[in-house]
């Protein structure tokens, strides 16, 4: 890595970090090693601004190159989270519109709501009959299976069953191998591409992804042509902008986006709810005065509702669920700070770091949503990169829009239902990254029943 120094001299690009990123030793920049990969560690708001300022027309996050060798050893299409140039920003003129449109994805309120519905009856189901009437255990692990459905009613207008007392075993094992292609993603980059193939994980990392291809209906159904269900596919089939080739590797990646980033952060909130009985209680007093009685909250009503909007807002500060996002520098070398970065320069954005820094978020550690209310004090101080979970620019989260309708529907539900409480062992969970965030242990939590207001 070249990487040319302007003014005064600093030590900070030097290569003296074998031992991971730790922002307090090394400082808000410097140099590490991954396996073969060299990276520009980030852990500064205002450097993390500056890198994400010259991302140039075509951003790239990583090459992906064991992603992308899957897709190629198995003729598959990249979707929007593999593409690269132009073809990935032809991708994302296509799937953008009725992913990140308001009007476009608050009509998915209907069927998301059914789904909540039937998250909601699960839950009492799992407690009355695992948890003595009270507690529902592993809450990412009903969470993720929420999700799945939630997506899939998005995308497909279908029902996969996920929510049903026997998990279909199709749709289980997809949300498995989400589970085991992440946790795989960090070993096999360790290692030189040429190596792969004789890695002992490598062939399961090609059998996770074998299933996460293995969208079995809609796949068939695809290929021979046969009409399906649901809007959204409908409609990328009817532009006729994508073959079916494409469109399979774009909902493929669309699905696996979709599982594990909403659930685990809907964990954590209501983690915290259970931890902090008067956030819990403020939330409740919002959501009942929008939705008073049997009222089932609309995108309409989450509109009135700042306080939940903080809420998960404060959550993904403190557990971002992508705690470290990328950029490779490939259109321009780039200056960052005091430094002139070459081309081919590989930036980790340390989110996670930066949402401790008490410089940007005074008293990091506390859960404190009234940071993010409007006219509220801390706000204005706030730097606007401090916290960006969804990403930034024309590459950022194509399914925020989408995960955010989810997390309110459901989290004001949820609220609105049921009192949560801590699991009376009191213990604390601890968060664990698997390339994404996650609870380190169960999250159990005691679910009781609130009279209608
Ligand atoms: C709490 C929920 C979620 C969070 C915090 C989150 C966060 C992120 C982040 C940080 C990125 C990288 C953005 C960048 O590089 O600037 C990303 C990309 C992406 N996300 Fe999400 N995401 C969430 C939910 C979802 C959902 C539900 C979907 C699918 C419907 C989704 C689909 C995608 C896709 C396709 C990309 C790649 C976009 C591209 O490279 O062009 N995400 N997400």
């Amino acid at each position: 890595l070249h990487c040319k120094q302007r003014g005064r001299p600093s030590t900070s690009c030097s290569s003296r970090s074998q031992r991971g990123p730790d922002a307090k030793i090394y400082g808000p920049l410097w140099k590490s090693k991954y396996g073969p990969l060299v990276i520009v560690n980030v852990a500064n708001a205002e450097l993390i601004e500056q890198v994400l300022r010259q991302e140039g027309r075509h951003p790239v996050r990583t090459d992906m190159p064991h992603w992308r060798a899957y897709r190629e050893l198995r003729n598959q299409a990249h979707g929007p989270l593999t593409e690269m140039g132009a073809k990935w920003q032809r991708i994302r003129s296509i799937l953008n519109p009725r992913m990140l449109k308001p009007k476009h994805v608050s009509s998915y309120s209907n069927a998301i709501n059914m789904v909540v519905t039937d998250f909601i009856d699960k839950v009492a189901w799992l407690r009355d009959t695992h948890g003595q009437g009270v507690m529902v255990h592993d809450l990412a692990g009903e969470l993720y299976k929420f999700a799945f459905e939630g997506i899939c009613s998005v995308l497909f207008e279908t029902r996969m069953g996920c929510l049903n007392e026997v998990v279909p075993e199709q749709t289980q094992k997809f949300i498995v191998s989400v589970g085991e292609m992440f946790r795989l993603s960090q070993l096999v980059i360790l290692f030189p591409k040429s190596t792969w193939p004789y890695l002992p994980f490598w062939k399961q990392f090609v059998a996770a992804w074998d299933y996460l291809f293995k969208v079995d209906d809609v796949q068939e159904k695809l290929q021979l042509g046969q009409p399906v269900e649901g809007e959204y596919l409908t409609h990328l089939l009817l532009s006729e902008q994508m073959t079916v080739t494409e469109i399979l590797g774009s909902i493929t990646e669309l699905l696996l986006a979709g599982v594990d980033t909403t659930s685990n952060t809907i964990s954590w909130t209501l983690y915290h709810m259970a931890k902090e009985p008067e956030i819990q209680e403020k939330l409740y007093q919002e959501v009942i005065s929008v939705c008073p009685g049997e009222k089932v909250p609309t995108s309409d009503d989450i509109a009135n509702m700042p306080y939940l909007k903080a809420v998960i807002r404060e959550t993904l500060r403190l557990y971002p669920v992508v705690p470290g996002n990328a950029r490779l520098t490939v259109e321009n070398e780039i200056v960052v700070g005091d430094h002139l970065f070459p081309k081919k320069t590989l930036f980790h954005l340390c989110h996670y770091a930066v949402s401790y820094d008490e410089k940007v978020f005074p008293d990091p550690h506390t859960f404190l949503p009234e940071r993010w209310l409007r006219g509220g004090e801390d706000r204005s101080k706030q730097h606007p990169f401090g916290s960006v979970p969804f990403g930034f620019g024309i590459r950022a989260c194509l399914g925020r829009r989408v995960a955010e309708l989810e997390m309110y529907l459901l989290l004001s539900r949820l609220i609105k239902q049921y009192e949560v409480k801590q699991d009376p062992a009191g213990t604390t969970v601890k968060a664990i990254t698997r390339t994404l965030m996650a609870p380190a242990t169960s999250i159990n939590l005691q679910f009781l029943d609130r009279q209608v207001q």
